[in-house]
């Protein structure tokens, strides 16, 4: 019988309960899961690849089917590289459809034996995503029913080390030094954490 090697190919910045859900599913209906993280210089990342990699690893071990990788370039290529037949990708409600749509045409279009097959996570996460995990950690929000434990314990680290540089900031602030741009004290907002 013909086997199926499927990629999930994804930014994982971070890893969410629903990219988890996701997998989970994948790995029940297809035979291998490649879950595949984009390496992608021009977006500014809040974790390194590396740092994604290695949580969706320790996350993804107990299924015997899923391994995790990374990758540069053009999905298609990747998936051809790796001798996968497919790509999953989740789909959450009908406003991922249309950007969903688009690039798996244009994948069919570059690599027409590829298919890509959408599958849906379960209600509970319709309405999570990497960026609102971010935003809300960030600005010091509960995001521990949002992602994996080890996702919010290194959430939580790094966002530690943000926030010592911010005090530190806010230390001069309170002390009156001057900036280029006039008086710290004077500035009407906080120092802006990174954005990702
Ligand atoms: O998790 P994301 O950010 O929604 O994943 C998007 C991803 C990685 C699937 C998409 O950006 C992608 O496939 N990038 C690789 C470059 C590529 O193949 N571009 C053409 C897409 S039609």
């Amino acid at each position: 019988m013909k086997r199926v090697k499927a990629v999930y190919p994804g930014s994982f910045d971070p890893l969410t309960n629903g990219h988890l859900d996701l997998i989970e599913r994948g790995s029940k209906i297809f035979d291998e899961l490649v879950v595949a993280v984009l390496g992608n210089p021009e977006k500014d990342p809040l974790f390194s690849v590396a740092d994604r990699r290695k949580m969706l690893e320790a996350m993804t071990e107990q299924f015997d089917n899923v391994t995790v990788d990374t990758f540069d370039g053009l999905t298609v290529e990747y998936a051809l590289r790796v001798g996968a037949s497919a790509v999953l990708r989740g789909i959450r409600a009908i406003s991922d459809y249309e950007y969903e749509l688009q690039m798996a045409l244009m994948n069919r279009k570059l690599q027409p034996g590829l298919e890509t097959v959408f599958m849906m996570p379960a209600e509970k996460y319709s309405y999570l995503s990497s960026r609102l995990v971010r935003e809300i950690a960030q600005l010091g929000g509960a995001i521990d029913c949002l992602v994996p434990p080890l996702v919010a314990q290194k959430l939580r680290e790094k966002l530690d080390v943000a926030h010592k540089f911010a005090d530190i900031d806010l230390g001069r602030e309170r002390a009156g030094h001057e900036t280029p741009e006039g008086k710290e004290s004077e500035r009407k907002t906080k120092p802006r954490k990174r954005k990702s």
